[in-house]
């Protein structure tokens, strides 16, 4: 059965819930599956905004067609091309031999490469500002690459003011009948789109920040993104958000505090560490496993706070494996602009902390705060009383 819905008199969204999927992009876990957005416009002439994921296809041509009613697609225009979203391509092309693809040169070059698709004469070429008329409606194009990849840009429909915004303002999470970020309380929502936005374009704040400029002058009453809600009220909250996230700001003054333990020796230090912070005056403090926690939500919570400390076990000579990739992804995501405090543990050559500390310090705007702390094996009196010293410390730098 056909799950479309309305969103404007004209405008539908087609797109589908994916719920068996584990790790999104193969990469990051989402609980909560994810949905892959889609819409159409209905006018003289029909257009459609991007496609969906395999996972989805048949849920999303019943969607279509039943909103079509008979009709045909004029436009495909293709804002992005990864295959999340575009990997259908060549069966809606199959399926609509009369459709135009709105796109521009780059993601045509890389539609070619993922497809041996013959489709020169059925391809429209949009650059900066072009627009497009479909009836009562136009359409203008602006590019916004590497949010997320190079060839993404944004469609603006002037007459309803509504921003088809790609992977922009996306969040992880599948969709329960609800479509538009007011159906559901969204408070609940910011840990999943912080974390979505940090592991998805993290690295890109540069260029979300040249996305967020171009976007300013204009008047928005709808947003359209190619996962999660639609914005149609408080869609302010979003955007100071992403000036936040792009700026590498931290949401709050708080301590994440993150171990790499095999005995639980570290995990000791870190705990001691906590409660030091705590009774210090600064309660905002999260301490967290690096083992057992995905390395996504922990990127997120270095998004969210402004201290970060990394304790970590000595392992053959190396920074403890978890730690390791964590500060791995940590230069991925383009993690920078935070202060920052290490401990390491070794029983014979504890390492952990310099190399650590070399690594924390290549990252942008890097503040270290304290000397590290050195454990031999297990904590003691005089462990205790340079983690009580550096707690000080770190509740004295915000
Ligand atoms: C496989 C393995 C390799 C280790 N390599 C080193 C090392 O190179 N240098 C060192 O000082 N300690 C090394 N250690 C010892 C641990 O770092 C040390 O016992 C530490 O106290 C463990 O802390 P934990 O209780 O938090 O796991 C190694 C331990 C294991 C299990
Ligand atoms: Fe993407
Ligand atoms: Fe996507």
């Amino acid at each position: 059965m056909h799950c479309e819905r309305k969103i404007t008199d004209d405008l539908y969204y087609i797109g589908a819930s994916d719920r068996r999927i584990e790790r999104f992009e193969n990469a990051y876990p989402v609980p909560e599956g994810v949905s892959y957005n889609s819409y159409v416009l209905l006018d003289d002439d029909v257009t459609v905004f991007d496609i969906a994921d395999r996972s989805v296809i048949g849920q999303y041509f019943q969607n279509l067609e039943a909103v079509l009613d008979g009709r045909t697609v004029s436009y495909l225009v293709i804002d992005h091309v990864e295959p999340d979203h575009c990997a259908t391509l060549a069966d809606f092309m199959v399926r609509y031999p009369e459709t135009r693809i709105v796109t521009n040169v780059k993601a045509l070059n890389f539609i070619k490469q993922f497809f041996e698709l013959d489709i020169d004469d059925r391809v429209l070429i949009v650059k900066e500002g072009d627009e497009l008329q479909t009836g009562k409606h136009t359409l203008s194009f602006t590019m916004t690459p590497m949010v997320h990849w190079p060839e993404v840009m944004m469609t603006y429909e002037r007459t309803e003011k509504i921003l088809f915004s790609a992977d922009a303002f996306g969040h992880f999470g599948a969709l329960s009948g609800q479509i538009f970020a007011d159906e559901i309380n969204f408070d609940s929502m910011w840990d999943e789109a912080r974390r979505y936005y940090s592991n998805i374009v993290g690295k890109y704040g540069v260029q979300v920040q040249m996305a967020l400029k171009k976007l300013s002058g204009l008047e928005i009453d709808y947003v359209c993104p190619l996962h999660g809600l639609v914005w149609r009220k408080g869609f302010e909250k979003y955007l100071e958000k992403y000036q936040q996230w792009s700026l590498y700001k931290p949401e709050e003054n708080g301590v994440l505090i993150v171990y790499g333990s095999i005995y639980g020796n570290t995990q000791n230090a870190a705990e001691v560490l906590a409660k030091h912070i705590v009774e210090a005056g600064q309660n905002n403090v999260k301490v967290v496993d690096v083992s057992k926690t995905d390395g996504s939500y922990i990127i997120s919570d270095m998004f969210r706070f402004s201290h970060i400390v990394l304790a970590s076990a000595t392992h053959d000579a190396m920074v403890f494996a978890p730690m390791g990739n964590l500060i791995h992804l940590m230069e991925h995501h383009g993690v920078q602009n935070r202060k920052f405090a290490v401990i390491e543990n070794g029983t014979w050559a504890p390492m952990a902390g310099k190399l650590m500390e070399e690594r924390l310090l290549a990252l942008k705007g890097m503040e270290k705060i304290g000397e590290k702390v050195k454990v031999r094996s297990s904590l003691k009196k005089d462990g205790d009383e340079q983690l009580k010293d550096l707690a000080m410390q770190i509740v004295g730098s915000f």
